[in-house]
């Protein structure tokens, strides 16, 4: 095992001479993992994704369970330094001569992890990737047991950087979760409450937010929290209760309401995707008061999470670049519904239905080849592009949609956008183009369009040249947002109107 960890992969002793290709097509499936999980859109950790991944290939190559057990103890031994014994997989403590570097030193001795290690390993990471920047929020973070409200989840699993779902609807779909540690920390360094405030909270879930704010808040704050659904309003109830953040309320109820009775509050904070900026957080926020809410401002789905002030009774200015995420929608009265097209069994477009499709034509597609169209620009796994599609959106003539594809159409080819989760497309009647890289190496992509329908040409030209724009306009990232109070002033030209706000989007 040690022999095959550190092997070189180019030299024709090399034990994985037997596998053509095999190391290559590792190196690259590690890169766009590394990728995925910088730009924060894993839904299950590293770990978990490449076990997935290994006991597949293990499967594949017909290796006995009992093999594979041997196997992954061996690895662990080699990779940690790990102890090893026969029955269990460890060994006293001894002293190994492995020439592979340890790549994660969070087990203690005995193999597990207390929760104030984790929380500490958690925070430090937090801190390193930029997503705690404050004393108070990392002080909070290390105080706030998560553990506490997460029961039945082990501990390894509490402390990673991931959301973890905690009840889905029938259909699977996401109702609830802990929102991710990296997405958290970075609302509330977007949203700064400070001790005293009043805060509201919307989407209590588990409470492990509601207790982050407690902590910010005091001494002499007032947390208020509403959840939708009774258990999760319970749940978080008895958890806050547990960990002793009996002071902050929960209440049952819908969100979209705001809760008048503690009114005004100096932060808002809006834990479910929104579809609007409600007249009830219109109302009960303080006029210097801040919201952070993750904003859907496309029917695509396209989320970003804004901080806003108050600058007037009807005025809110985002204060901070936006935020890239995911959350699960508002249900209740606020719930609004996706509008999607199917362009194959595996393959949707999300859009807004008020640009009227023409569905029937939309479908087909995929029907016509594939046209592709690089530009020349090239953008680095490391470089600020996460509002390109927010960009193109503001910026196109089009109709705008996003692509949701699943696994089968990505690795047969027949769709491959930039991003699974945001495949940025423009489309007219029969034809669709998307935002697709091109890897060219050394951690780089080229930009490009790719087309199907009869006017390929057309759309594919259409979309390259926003993206030549968007280059020469020096690949602006901070999008400027303003948000006016419905019918406060007469609507402006290229504004985003919701019954109660009208957002205001420029770069
Ligand atoms: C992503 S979770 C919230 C995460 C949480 N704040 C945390 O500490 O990690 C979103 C929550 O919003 C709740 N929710 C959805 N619509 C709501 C509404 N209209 N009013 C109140 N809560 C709502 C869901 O039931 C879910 O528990």
């Amino acid at each position: 095992m040690q022999r095959l960890l550190t092997a070189a992969d180019d030299t024709p002793r090399s034990p994985l001479v037997i596998t053509p290709g095999c190391p290559q097509a590792h190196k690259q499936a590690g890169a766009d993992l590394g990728f995925l999980d910088r730009h924060g859109v894993l839904t299950r950790g590293l770990r978990e994704v490449m076990t997935h991944h290994i006991l597949f290939l293990f499967n594949r190559l017909g290796i006995s369970a009992a093999d594979t057990w041997l196997l992954a103890t061996a690895a662990v031994h080699v990779t940690f330094h790990h102890p090893f014994d026969t029955q269990t997989g460890y060994q006293p403590a001894g002293t190994t001569d492995s020439r592979v570097n340890a790549v994660n030193t969070s087990p203690t001795e005995s193999g597990t992890s207390s929760a104030a290690v984790l929380r500490d390993q958690l925070v430090g990471t937090l801190e390193q990737r930029g997503h705690i920047r404050s004393a108070t929020v990392e002080r909070a973070f290390r105080t706030v047991p998560r553990e506490r409200f997460l029961p039945g989840v082990d501990l390894e699993t509490v402390y990673t950087r991931r959301q973890i779902v905690t009840k889905r609807d029938p259909n699977g779909a996401a109702l609830s979760s802990a929102s991710s540690p990296s997405l958290v920390a970075d609302m509330l360094e977007q949203l700064a409450p400070r001790p005293g405030h009043r805060v509201l909270e919307i989407g209590a879930a588990t409470g492990i937010n509601a207790a982050l704010l407690a902590e910010l808040t005091s001494p002499g704050g007032k947390v208020v929290t509403i959840e939708l659904d009774q258990d999760l309003a319970d749940g978080a109830r008895a958890s806050l209760g547990r960990a002793g953040y009996d002071t902050v309320e929960v209440i049952r109820g819908d969100g979209a309401l705001g809760h008048p009775a503690h009114a005004p509050y100096d932060r808002i904070v809006v834990t479910a995707g929104a579809w609007d900026i409600s007249a009830g957080w219109w109302d009960q926020l303080a006029d210097d008061g801040r919201i952070v809410v993750p904003l859907r401002v496309h029917e695509s789905g396209l989320t970003r999470c804004f901080a806003f002030d108050r600058t007037a009774p009807h005025q809110l200015v985002g204060t901070t670049t936006p935020l890239v995420c995911g959350f699960v929608p508002m249900r209740g009265t606020a719930a609004h519904t996706d509008h999607h097209v199917r362009l194959d069994a595996d393959v949707v477009l999300k859009l807004d239905a008020t640009d009227q499709p023409d569905r029937a034509a939309l479908s087909s597609a995929l029907s016509h080849p594939r046209l592709e169209r690089w530009t020349g620009i090239q953008v680095s796994d490391a470089d600020p592009i996460g509002h390109l599609d927010l960009w193109l959106l503001v910026h196109t003539d089009r109709p705008f949609g996003r692509l949701g594809v699943g696994d089968t159409a990505r690795t047969s080819g027949l769709v491959t956008p930039a991003y699974r989760w945001a495949g940025a497309a423009i489309y007219h009647g029969a034809t669709i183009a998307y935002l697709a890289f091109q890897d060219v190496g050394n951690g780089h992509h080229e930009l490009g369009a790719i087309a199907h329908g009869p006017d390929a040409t057309t759309l594919a030209t259409d979309l390259t040249n926003l993206l030549d724009q968007w280059d020469e306009a020096g690949r602006p990232n901070q999008p400027t947002v303003t948000a006016q109070r419905a019918g406060t002033r007469p609507a402006e030209r290229g504004g985003i109107s919701r019954s109660d706000t009208v957002l205001t989007i420029s770069f």
